[in-house]
């Protein structure tokens, strides 16, 4: 499908965590060779920035210090050819396996829901998306941060079934935690994205709809493979 005489669109790719929408974006990127971005790792890396630098502390964020460590904090991305994405950098350092561990996604909802780091990310996501040709997942980009974009999709899956990916992607990578914990995790991160003031997660009037409880990639690869044909 990678081919000049299409054009270059945009896919927003938003949904409830542990959907596997970083997955399938991954995958749709790597078929049109477009840019894959993962916005979600943009404010676990702000969140992973204000724990490291006491902002957040026993669990409670202090928003006036969140704030104030947004201009210096520094957000970048270098591709991986391994991984056939781009890794996160915070101020030089290679953030991608510290950015998800339970302690970071037990705040980012939180930080996340502060106006001043959407404003700082969305404003990053724009930039990096400004010559189109990116497939970019989030919770936000087909509403706000691409209102313009030429696909949409939104992706859900049963509470119980995101909660076993979740636990599984973890305990491969040897953390210690438990499916309840995970469960609860994954529940209330849904209920403050849904409900936060700013950017609450919503599917956009004009997104398609992805139930992926009962579906595999292959399966979501052939579903979006129609749609984008429609569209380039
Ligand atoms: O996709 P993820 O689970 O890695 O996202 C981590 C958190 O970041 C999630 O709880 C909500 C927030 N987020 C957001 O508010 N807006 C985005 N565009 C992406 C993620």
């Amino acid at each position: 499908m990678q081919d000049n005489a299409h054009k270059r669109i945009v896919i927003a790719i938003d949904g409830y965590s542990s959907c596997g929408k970083s997955t399938f974006a991954k995958a749709i990127a790597a078929r049109l060779g477009y840019i894959f971005i993962d916005t979600g790792a943009m404010y676990r890396a702000v969140t992973l920035y204000a724990l490291d630098h006491g902002a957040i502390r026993s669990g409670i964020v202090c928003e006036e210090e969140v704030i104030a460590l947004l201009d210096r904090i520094e957000i970048t991305f270098r591709f991986n050819p391994e991984r056939g994405a781009s890794d996160i950098y915070v101020d030089g350092d290679l953030a991608e396996g510290r950015i998800r561990t339970i302690e970071v996604s037990n705040c980012v909802s939180r930080v996340s829901a502060i106006a001043e780091v959407r404003r700082k990310l969305v404003a990053m996501q724009q930039q990096m998306g400004r010559r189109r040709g990116v497939v970019m997942d989030g919770r936000d980009i087909g509403t706000v941060v691409f209102p313009d974009a030429e696909l949409k999709i939104f992706m859900t899956a049963d509470p119980a079934v995101r909660a076993r990916r979740r636990y599984d992607e973890l305990t491969a990578k040897g953390e210690r935690v438990s499916l309840e914990e995970i469960e609860r995790n994954v529940r209330e991160r849904d209920y403050i994205d849904e409900h936060r003031e700013i950017s609450p997660l919503r599917r956009a009037d004009d997104a398609l709809l992805l139930d992926n409880s009962r579906m595999t990639v292959a399966e979501q690869m052939e579903w979006v493979t129609e749609r984008i044909a429609e569209r380039i």
